[in-house]
């Protein structure tokens, strides 16, 4: 007891200095003008004191943010070779050991206070901010909407099947990540599928307050999960609410492609009004002799009259997949079930390296 006092009051003490110092740092700091140098090429020249993710976005730099900044996706990642200073603990958990070795850091949580020096990939320097105009919305279940999104400046975007877009909160610098779930040969409009998280704030906005024909920004395309179009193994995809939107975008377009290809898509919903785009996926089957669209209800209501399959869809999945090294997998939906579905591909010969997925 007699330590314990002079101790509470030690940590005390600190936590209001540490308080202090962040408040003294936000707003009486000066760091005056930095230089930014990307890839040995371009330099942004800046007032200091932001975020080095702002920056970017000020510049028209589309680095991926998919948390908005919260440093809590992990998506922000970049090289910064010169200049970050040290790693902070709230970038630690999303950096693995090569990722720190190639001073790779969170750009949303690195606060530019002197110059530079960055390495971007291409492809995420390629991202692209698009002007688009709200074109149609859509209830899907109780708490999904599809919306439909027309490009307008550019009138174009080339993506891969499985990317995602992100799309930008008006009056504000924060974005959400969506699935594209439109086929990736329609260039000219992109389809999501958001559902409401209760509290959420982008969730919210666009259920509640987004109309037809308003203008909306999206940027992209973003995502190492996309279709490997030069595999030729059979293919099991296994969704879960809106992890739908990117599957249903691998399997329309390896349909237009004319794909021969076993295709075996598992779909796991609580009840019959989470399940949505039955009836295109039934014609899907009927006119492709090489798809099997499997959905499973984990708890079905009596009035749901459901006939098909009851159960995690890993049960299902158990059920169903044969033992076969000539498949690969894409998954998308819950972390928790994505988990799962891992372990029974492994059980079922799938190798690890060719089960793709993008967890949310
Ligand atoms: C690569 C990628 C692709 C994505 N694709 C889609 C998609 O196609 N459709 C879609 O609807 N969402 C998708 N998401 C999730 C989406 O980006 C947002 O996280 C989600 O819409 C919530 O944002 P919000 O602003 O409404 O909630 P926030 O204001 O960010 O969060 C509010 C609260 O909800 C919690 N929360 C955040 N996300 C979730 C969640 N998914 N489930 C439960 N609680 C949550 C937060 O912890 C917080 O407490 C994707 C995410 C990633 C990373
Ligand atoms: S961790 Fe999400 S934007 Fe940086």
């Amino acid at each position: 007891m007699v330590l314990v006092v002079p101790i509470l009051v030690m940590t005390s003490i600190s936590a209001v200095l540490a308080g202090l110092l962040a408040l003294a740092d936000k707003y009486i700091a000066s760091y005056g003008e930095c230089n930014i140098l990307i890839n040995k090429d371009k330099q942004l020249t800046i007032e200091g004191g932001n975020t080095l993710l702002s920056y970017l976005i000020d510049e028209r730099i589309f680095i991926p943010s998919a948390c908005g900044g919260k440093g809590t996706c992990g998506y922000c990642k970049l090289k910064v070779l010169e200049g970050g200073g040290p790693l902070l603990p709230t970038e630690v958990p999303y950096l693995s050991r090569q990722d720190i070795l190639h001073s790779v850091r969170l750009a949303c949580q690195v606060k530019v206070k002197n110059n530079l020096e960055l390495a971007i990939p291409e492809d995420l320097l390629a991202a692209q901010q698009f002007k688009t105009v709200v074109e149609r919305i859509e209830d899907l279940t109780h708490d999904i909407k599809m919306f439909v999104f027309k490009l307008v400046e550019p009138t174009e975007i080339n993506f891969k099947p499985g990317q995602y877009v992100q799309f930008c909160i008006p009056d504000t610098n924060e974005f959400r990540a969506y699935s594209v779930a439109s086929p990736a040969d329609r260039k000219e409009s992109i389809e999501l599928l958001v559902r409401l998280v209760p509290g959420g704030l982008c969730s919210t906005y666009m259920h509640e307050a987004l109309e037809e024909g308003e203008q909306a920004y999206l940027t992209g395309p973003y995502g190492e999960f996309f279709l490997h179009e030069e595999s030729q193994k059979d293919i099991v995809c296994v969704g879960g609410g809106c992890g739908m939107a990117p599957i249903k975008s691998i399997i329309d377009y390896l349909f237009k492609k004319g794909s021969q290809k076993n295709i075996t898509y598992f779909f796991g919903a609580r009840q019959k009004r989470d399940l949505f785009y039955l009836e295109e996926l039934d014609r899907f089957e009927k006119e492709h002799q090489n798809f099997k669209f499997i959905p499973a209800l984990s708890e079905p209501l009596p009035e749901d009259n459901w006939t098909g399959e009851v159960g995690l869809i890993t049960q299902v999945m158990q059920k169903h997949l044969k033992h076969s090294k000539n498949q690969e997998a894409y998954l998308c939906g819950p972390a928790p079930m994505i988990d799962a579905a891992i372990g029974v591909l492994t059980s079922k010969g799938v190798n690890v390296n060719e089960i793709y997925y993008d967890k949310f």
